[in-house]
């Protein structure tokens, strides 16, 4: 960037020391004299906030013609406003130019002015860039105009975002409205997204809104007592050096990204709109948005619709003949799983209630209806699309069906071109079809014929077949798909039963190849195959020696079962409480030591080193598996909560999910869960598997307080002994594995999640490979506050489970409604040790 200074001087020296002295103080305070000019190509690069946090510059914008610029204050390369916002941009002889008159204009090549900041004339004597990223005009030390109160897309730390100020970005924009309510807007007229105040809010005079630092994004009132959090970011509360800030994305989507100093790089931790194909108009007109995979994809109603823009399939679709040009009338296509999104402003006047097959004759009779969405859920509407901009989701998870009017003949997508479907209408002569058919056919037949053969010589009866197919899949790692009639031979027709659970039952299975499986058969599971699909992929990707391992899974109709490995030894707790199982089988010190350190390892995997993090939310003795060595194996993670997805909404869907006694104190307080939520309740495994007691526990030894209450008393007296588990000392233990043990439990079971040290810490410090400080003590109020949320946890137990104590492959499908499989699905467990909690 280049400062031209427009002053006449008499003297070139002087107006020389005055160039080099300005910019050494524009520099050094951010203070931007009037007459500064920068440019996209120059010396120096940027006007820097006094700790060089924020810089204002130009920034070169991608662009397929010439090289685009935007003026934009940035934070390590983020930009964080964009003079003149989506439309400010320039060639490379463009200039941001803050006049002697006060105004900041940003010119382009030719001299036209793209935008300005419209202070001229009002005693502006000096800009300052603040280390919060504010830029700001003023006349000595009063504000006239900021870039935080004229924000483009982005909201940051400190800033007051207030009603009347709009966040924009393409069609879309953000608002606050005055009753507190966030809300996203299409074109001004859609509202798609509503976040309302709780009531217990009501009466506001000027609301503001902020994100703080720490990642919450919060409503104040001056007639508030304290402000209402509206949203936490996933990483709420984590590191420091992490700039947080709100941004109205170009698809329409409104996000909290966290971005660590000096990185460059934003990583979603919040957003909005959960579905982005429920974000209005995000395929454009007639666009149908649909998930392949990983991400929204758009696609185009039928073959009678092309893409607008092949190269950009969100710019929508049009129809390849006009509707007042059919040559043969028109007709209405039906489009199954589809639904034609709707907003409460159309309500009013578009919405029937309608007999399936009447819903789209009612359409076509009219002239300006050009298309409609019947609901298959009992309800019987019929949405009636008059308006001429058309946005489209379809999923298979969607109960809906829809009709789009177009020129005979309707012209289906055909299942393979979807998502292209406009553009790749494959021309295929008849008599190569054919060829194919009949050269598929034959091929078929030799295969089959060699199989068959191959059965039998095998000895093998031929119904096995595809069980054969299913084994050679399992060899290669990936998720085996059985067929319902496979399972139901397999568990003898669900003949031994392991456990059973509010949402399905498990059941012991013995597959055709002899190996010897767990059979989980969900319940009530309302989720979409595809996405199904999807989840069992990640789960199955997931390989950990200390984790149980998912074979296979079976989704045939509404049946929906997975397949995991069984687990001859059962799970930890019937190792661990003698006064639970008084014949259970004792654990010597070594096993439980290496049961601790695998487990912690798995989580570990979990956590940090997997593909998709996955935080476990249930992590308990029951949930722990041991093999026929003793190994320890997790069970029933990757059911709950991915780390990176919108985790807090599912919370607020469902009610808290993990079991009491090992939820961390964030559960109840309502705040966010992260990994460190699974540490805690790890620390409360740790502490059990030392003493061989229940922590929820209260009995005279321990005064009437809760165990690891008492233990950490005990612990600060140095009474080790009165913690660890009686039965044990008779035996040879490492006594500084055992206070490590100890130690490292009081560290994860630390109220502060900041406190918690993270998985792969825990490992090494049971490890004994780093020291382990003496803990402080695990504050009180967390146990104080259990019994606040009993109610909350037991008005969702009704169908609870002894499932959790006894199955190899235990317990909660809670995990599902995580992934929002159903929300009507309730999650919690309770061990059958309920009335003796405190
Ligand atoms: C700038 O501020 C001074 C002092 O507050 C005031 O007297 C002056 O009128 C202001 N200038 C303009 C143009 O508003
Ligand atoms: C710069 O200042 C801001 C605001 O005072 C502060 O939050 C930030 O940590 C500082 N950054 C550096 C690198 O000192
Ligand atoms: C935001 O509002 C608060 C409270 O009204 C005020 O103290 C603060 O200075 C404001 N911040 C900015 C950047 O204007
Ligand atoms: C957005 O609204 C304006 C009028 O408010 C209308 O002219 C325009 O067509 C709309 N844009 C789209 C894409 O429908
Ligand atoms: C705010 O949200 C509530 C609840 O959805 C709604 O009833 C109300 O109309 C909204 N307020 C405005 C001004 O849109
Ligand atoms: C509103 O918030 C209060 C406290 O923040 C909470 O107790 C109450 O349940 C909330 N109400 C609703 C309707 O969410
Ligand atoms: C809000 O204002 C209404 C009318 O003035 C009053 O009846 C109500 O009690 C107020 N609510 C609160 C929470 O202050
Ligand atoms: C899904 O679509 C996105 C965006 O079009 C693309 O980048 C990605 O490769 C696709 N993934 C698969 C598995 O097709």
């Amino acid at each position: 960037m280049e400062f031209e200074y427009e002053r006449e001087m008499e003297k070139p020296t002087i107006s020389l020391l005055i160039l080099i002295f300005s910019l050494l103080f524009s520099l050094a305070s951010a203070n931007i004299p009037l007459g500064t000019t920068l440019t996209p190509l120059g010396y120096p690069t940027n006007l820097t906030s006094p700790n060089a946090t924020f810089t204002l510059g130009f920034i070169p914008i991608p662009s397929t013609n010439s090289p685009s610029f935007a003026a934009a204050i940035s934070y390590s390369g983020i930009p964080v406003w964009k003079a003149g916002g989506d439309s400010g941009t320039v060639d490379s002889n463009g200039a941001l130019q803050f006049l002697q008159s006060g105004n900041l204009n940003l010119v382009s090549g030719n001299g036209s002015v793209i935008w300005e900041s419209g202070t001229a004339n009002r005693g502006i004597t000096t800009a300052t860039l603040d280390d919060s990223g504010n830029l700001s005009l003023k006349n000595g030390s009063d504000t006239i105009w900021s870039t935080f109160n004229n924000p483009t897309d982005t909201i940051l730390p400190t800033q007051n975002f207030t009603t009347g100020i709009v966040l924009q970005s393409g069609v879309y924009s953000f608002n606050l409205l005055s009753m507190g309510n966030l809300t996203l807007t299409w074109n001004n007229s859609i509202v798609y997204w509503n976040q309302p105040l709780n009531s217990s809010f009501s009466n506001l005079t000027s609301p503001t809104l902020n994100i703080q630092s720490i990642g919450t994004v919060t409503v104040n009132d001056p007639s508030f007592s304290g402000p209402a959090i509206m949203a936490y970011s996933s990483d709420y509360g984590e590191g420091t050096d992490v700039l947080r800030f709100l941004k109205l994305d170009s698809d329409g989507n409104f996000r909290i990204y966290s971005s660590a100093m000096g990185s460059g790089v934003d990583i979603e931790r919040w957003a909005a709109v959960e579905d982005q194909c429920r974000v209005f108009g995000y395929c454009g007109n007639m666009g149908i948005c649909g998930y392949n995979d990983t991400a929204p994809v758009c696609g185009c109603p039928s073959q009678n619709f092309a893409f607008v823009d092949p190269n950009d399939s969100r710019k929508g679709c049009q129809r390849k003949v006009a509707l007042d040009s059919c040559l043969n009338g028109s007709t209405m296509l039906q489009l199954d799983y589809t639904q034609f999104l709707t907003y409460s402003s159309e309500l009013t006047s578009q919405v029937f209630r309608a007999a399936i097959s009447s819903c789209p004759a009612i359409c076509l009779e009219e002239q300006s209806c050009m298309g409609s969405t019947s609901l298959d859920d009992g309800t019987g509407q019929c949405y009636i699309k008059v308006s001429n901009f058309i946005s489209g989701y379809e999923s298979p998870a969607l109960p809906s069906t829809s009709f789009v009017k177009v020129c005979s003949p309707g012209i289906p997508n055909s299942p393979l071109s979807q998502g292209a479907s406009g553009t790749t209408a494959w021309k295929v002569p008849p008599w190569v079809v054919l060829i194919v058919v009949a050269v598929t056919l034959v091929g078929f037949g030799l295969l089959e014929g060699g199989l068959w053969w191959w059965c039998c010589r095998n000895g093998q009866k031929f119904g096995r077949l595809s069980t054969q197919y299913a084994l050679l899949e399992y060899a290669s790692g990936a998720p085996v798909q059985f067929l319902f009639k496979e399972l139901r031979r397999a568990t003898k027709e669900f003949k031994e039963k392991l456990g059973a659970g509010g949402f399905g039952t498990v059941y012991k299975g013995i597959l055709a190849n002899k190996t010897v499986v767990a059979v989980k058969q969900l319940e009530g599971i309302e989720q979409g195959e595809k996405q199904f699909r999807m989840e069992v992929a990640t789960i199955s990707s997931t390989h950990h020696l200390n984790l149980v391992r998912l074979i296979g899974f079976c989704s045939e109709g509404r049946r929906r079962l997975l397949v995991y490995e069984f687990m001859k030894n059962g799970s930890l707790d019937s190792f661990l409480f003698a006064s639970e199982d008084p014949s259970g089988k004792l654990l010597d010190w070594e096993a439980r030591f290496n049961i601790a350190l695998g487990t912690a390892r798995g989580i570990t995997y979990l956590h940090e080193e997997c593909r998709d993090c996955i935080v476990h939310c249930d992590i308990k003795p029951e949930n722990i598996l041991l093999d026929d060595n003793y190994n320890a194996k997790v069970s029933d993670f990757g059911l709950a909560k991915l780390l990176n997805s919108k985790e807090h909404k599912y919370r607020t869907l469902t009610s808290v999910r993990g079991t009491r006694g090992y939820l961390a104190p964030e559960w109840l307080a309502n705040l966010p869960i992260t990994s460190k939520s699974d540490v805690y309740s790890y620390g409360m495994v740790l502490l059990e598997i030392v003493s061989g007691r229940r922590n929820f526990e209260v009995s005279e030894d321990t005064g009437r307080k809760k165990f690891s209450l008492w233990a950490y008393e005990e612990f600060d007296r140095g009474n080790m002994e009165s913690i660890v588990d009686k039965r044990l000392t008779e035996h040879g233990m490492d006594l500084e594995q055992v206070i490590r043990a100890i130690q490292v439990s009081f560290w994860c079971i630390q109220e502060q999640p900041s406190q918690r040290p993270v998985m792969g810490k825990v490992v090494q410090m049971l490890e004994g490979t780093i020291a382990t400080e003496k803990p402080p003590a695990p504050k009180a109020t967390a146990q104080g506050s259990m019994n606040d949320t009993s109610m909350n946890v037991s008005s969702t137990v009704s169908a609870v489970s002894t499932f959790a104590t006894s199955a190899p492959v235990a317990s909660s499908y809670s995990s599902f409604q995580a992934m929002g499989v159903s929300s009507s699905l309730s999650g919690s467990y309770i061990e059958r040790t309920t009335s003796s909690q405190v």
